[in-house]
């Protein structure tokens, strides 16, 4: 199968069950595939926006971890405390390998996490909230688990937000005073080798004390 047709294929999963089947195949060749074959920057233009918020003593949740591409990145920005979760068991055991998590664990996004409320300063979620993968109603979730002033960071197609429940599930956070957007990054092709055509923009937001 080729580098394109294996994204055809994940993107083709008619079920959580078959995506995390999917990705678990998938999670030894994707790092290579990512960086060779479509020069994925997401990971570091995340990081990069993320660390121009939160300080490096900060408990993260990486949600969404993959193979641990973005726990690589908040390393080299000094961050250590740093906890990755995610559907397919493959995948954490590929980020396991990166040495850089305290923990690893599989969950669902979109079904209600099993961490208790505040459990995090800061949540980052890269590549993962979009068609097929987590909706927008995960959102709910990376704000309970994340303290009054903490942040949620996390990337976005503007199609896909737009278009498949973001802007009323983001607005609708803002309007209850659940949290507070303190940056939206330009648009940046995120793939630029395998799909320039594809962009992502980073969004932060700070959550708020109480809310509705
Ligand atoms: C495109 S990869 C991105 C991985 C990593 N964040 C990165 O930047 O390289 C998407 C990851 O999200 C996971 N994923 C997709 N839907 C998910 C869900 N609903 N809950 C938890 N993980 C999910 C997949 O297993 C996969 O590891």
């Amino acid at each position: 199968m080729t580098e394109e047709s294996k994204v055809q294929w994940i993107y083709a999963s008619k079920d959580n069950e078959e995506l995390e089947q999917r990705y678990d195949v998938w999670a030894g060749e994707y790092d290579k595939d990512l960086d060779e074959s479509f020069g994925w920057v997401g990971p570091k233009v995340g990081a990069e926006v993320f660390a121009k918020h939160v300080p490096q003593a900060a408990v993260i949740l990486d949600a969404g971890v993959g193979t641990g591409l973005v726990g690589v990145e908040l390393r080299k920005l000094g961050y250590t405390n740093i906890t990755g979760m995610d559907m397919s068991q493959g995948m954490l055991d590929e980020a396991a390998r990166k040495g850089v998590y305290r923990q690893l664990d599989q969950m669902v996004m979109g079904e209600k996490l099993d961490y208790i409320d505040d459990a995090f300063d800061a949540v980052i979620s890269i590549g993962v909230l979009t068609l097929g993968h987590a909706p927008a109603g995960s959102l709910d979730e990376l704000v309970r688990v994340t303290k009054a002033g903490g942040h949620v960071v996390f990337s976005l197609r503007p199609d896909v937000y737009e278009e498949h429940g973001f802007k009323e599930k983001q607005s609708a956070l803002e309007a209850a005073g659940r949290w507070e957007l303190v940056e939206v990054s330009d648009k940046v092709k995120i793939m630029p080798k395998g799909e320039p055509e594809v962009e992502h923009q980073v969004w932060a937001y700070r959550v708020c004390p109480g809310g509705e």
